[in-house]
């Protein structure tokens, strides 16, 4: 299709400059995929200021150019200048296969992506999950485009929480509860070090906000345990050996229980690069940023400033190195710009957050670019998911609960499998579950809009009906089932024949399916590849309907056969780039 898709465009751009000349004629024109034909090119209109021409008059040059190409069956201008393009029969059905091949847009060339990064001893809060998993299919459609990509958990394993959490552990400490579950005792220790903190604060008459930080300076007022944090922080930061010990402790358990669920979610890191990686790299960074006159000195710290003549847009400073001398979130991301630009070269670098996080990329970004960075930088922001009440039944949003949440679409979705087949051996049943279970909930996350905000529901998750992981998945067991009852009349594939209306669409719909994962892998929106599986399946069904398979005469049956074999194909690959499994039987 692309090849085809190329080649049209070539040619239509070459009969323009034939017509009226070179100047302001793309080399290209684009010709796409369109629901209203098989090919449409709306070029004409979008040429028609530059070359100072009715559009209707550049179609109508282009149209012969078009109309020569032998898989061409018509071409008609349409509208204000619309070409619109059906391709023939022939062409098509021995195209079929271009479904299976992506073009390598990304073959030489490496991105980073940086993804779930969870903060250590702390709740793996719902965005967390969500990075995860839009992450994980930003990390497999990249690859099938020909991407070299370097997968890294940017673990938030560094900074002022582990002044608190020693203080913590050094007062309240349960020994048994440690044992049974140690990040869920550490979230209790840190909770209720916060609790003292905000009361010894009140004491003392300082005002106490929301979210309050120790980054303000509190000299005078600073509360007694508060004091203690920080002196534990500057042990612990100085290499300490009991403090370095306990920090890697914390980091160690709480990476057992995020790698409990990595496996689970068939989600998987090249490398896990805390903040911590960093450490020893940040005095030398703001030493740089100096020097180049990028950062500057202001009232004992440092802090880069941003102005729209220099930056594209005014924004609030952004501090990298406290009074006191300490550094911050931002400082380790610049570090890690530097480390990420040094190693691997990369020509994106894609950073997976939600949406509470734009300034600080915007921010970091425009440093890069003062640094020189040559790479397409790309926050990859999502909005955050909104939990109706009762969704997660234990501790909110922590690692815990996700498991919780894991578990119970596994049961409903046990349900479901029950629903649409009682026969099933209880052992098949319950990989029919966890597949269909886990889906649904990766589905639901990929399938909107990232960027707008969703709410979670169970019915929703796992219907049968609409874009959703379990009819997508079902429309791929049900065409593995058909294709075993035709086998056991001993019936294979062969080549495509007369093509029926659903059987055309059907094979329309399949050589899109290498141009849908594309715009993924250049949009970084993945729900266009949900978009897509949903309407192949569609597409299935509405040829199943009218095309019979087994019953078919056997050149019809063989070629029916293949189609199966080839939508069965792209629906497995399309749900496997976005990290979802599927099974033979529902
Ligand atoms: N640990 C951060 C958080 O939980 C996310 C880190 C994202 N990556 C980065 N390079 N800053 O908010």
């Amino acid at each position: 299709m692309h090849a085809l898709l190329e080649e049209l465009g070539s040619a239509a751009s070459a009969a323009l400059v034939k017509a009226f000349g070179a100047e302001g004629v793309p080399p290209t024109l684009v010709f796409e995929p369109s629901p209203r034909a098989d090919v449409q090119c709306t070029a004409a209109m979008q040429l028609a200021k530059a070359l100072r021409k009715p559009p209707r008059d550049l179609a109508a040059a282009i149209l012969p150019s078009v109309l020569s190409h032998p898989a061409v069956e018509k071409a008609e201008m349409a509208g204000a200048g619309f070409i619109n393009v059906t391709l023939r029969d022939a062409w098509i059905a021995t195209h079929l296969d271009d479904c299976l091949t992506h073009r390598p847009v990304g073959a030489g060339q490496t991105v980073v992506l940086d993804y779930s990064s969870p903060n250590v001893a702390k709740p793996m809060h719902i965005g967390h999950i969500r990075s995860t998993i839009l992450g994980e299919a930003m990390k497999r459609v990249l690859r099938a485009v020909g991407y070299t990509v370097v997968a890294d958990n940017h673990l938030g394993d560094w900074g002022t929480q582990f002044g608190k959490l020693i203080v913590g552990w050094r007062r309240y400490l349960d020994r048994a509860a440690y044992e049974r579950d140690p990040v869920g005792e550490l979230l209790r220790i840190y909770v209720k070090y916060t609790e003292e903190e905000r009361a010894q604060k009140q004491a003392l008459g300082a005002p106490v906000k929301e979210g309050d930080d120790d980054d303000a300076a509190l000299p005078a007022q600073a509360p007694a345990l508060l004091l203690e944090a920080r002196a534990e922080l500057v042990k612990l930061q100085a290499g300490d050996p009991e403090n370095v010990a306990l920090w890697k402790q914390f980091v160690d358990v709480s990476m057992a229980e995020f790698d409990r669920v990595y496996k689970r979610l068939g989600v998987s890191f090249d490398e896990v690069l805390g903040e911590s990686f960093y450490n020893d790299q940040l005095a030398a960074t703001v030493d740089e940023l100096l020097e180049k006159g990028i950062a500057e000195h202001s009232q004992g710290a440092v802090i880069v400033t941003f102005t729209k003549e220099r930056d594209g847009e005014a924004m609030p400073p952004m501090l990298v190195r406290k009074a006191d001398g300490g550094f911050l979130y931002g400082t380790s991301d610049i570090a890690a710009m530097r480390y990420r630009i040094g190693r691997w070269s990369p020509s994106r670098i894609l950073i997976v957050t939600d949406e509470r996080q734009q300034l600080h990329f915007r921010q970091l970004f425009a440093v890069a670019r003062r640094l020189g960075v040559p790479a397409r930088l790309e926050h990859v922001w999502f909005g955050l998911m909104r939990l109706p009440e009762g969704t997660f039944s234990t501790r909110d949003g922590n690692v815990i609960s996700l498991e919780s949440l894991l578990d119970e679409a596994e049961k409903r979705a046990a349900d479901v499998a029950r629903s649409l087949n009682a026969d099933l051996a209880e052992a098949e049943l319950a990989e029919v579950a966890r597949v269909v279970g886990l889906g649904s909930v990766k589905y639901n996350d990929l399938s909107k809009d990232r960027q707008t905000l969703i709410t979670f529901t169970w019915d929703k998750a796992l219907s049968l009906q609409g874009n959703t992981a379990p009819y997508v998945q079902y429309a791929y067991a049900r065409i593995r089932s058909i294709q075993r009852k035709v086998a056991e009349l001993g019936a294979v594939p062969g080549p495509l024949v007369a093509l029926e209306p659903t059987e055309r669409a059907l094979v329309m719909t399949l050589l899109r399916y290498p141009l849908a994962v594309e715009e993924v892998a250049m949009s970084s929106r993945p729900h266009a590849l949900c978009d897509y599986l949903f309407e192949l399946a569609g597409a299935f069904s509405s040829f199943f309907n009218d095309c019979p398979v087994k019953d078919a005469e056997p050149s019809v049956r063989a070629a029916r056969l293949t189609l199966c074999d080839r939508v069965a194909t792209v629906l497995r690959r399309g749900l496997d780039l976005l990290g979802i499994e599927v099974v033979e039987r529902m």
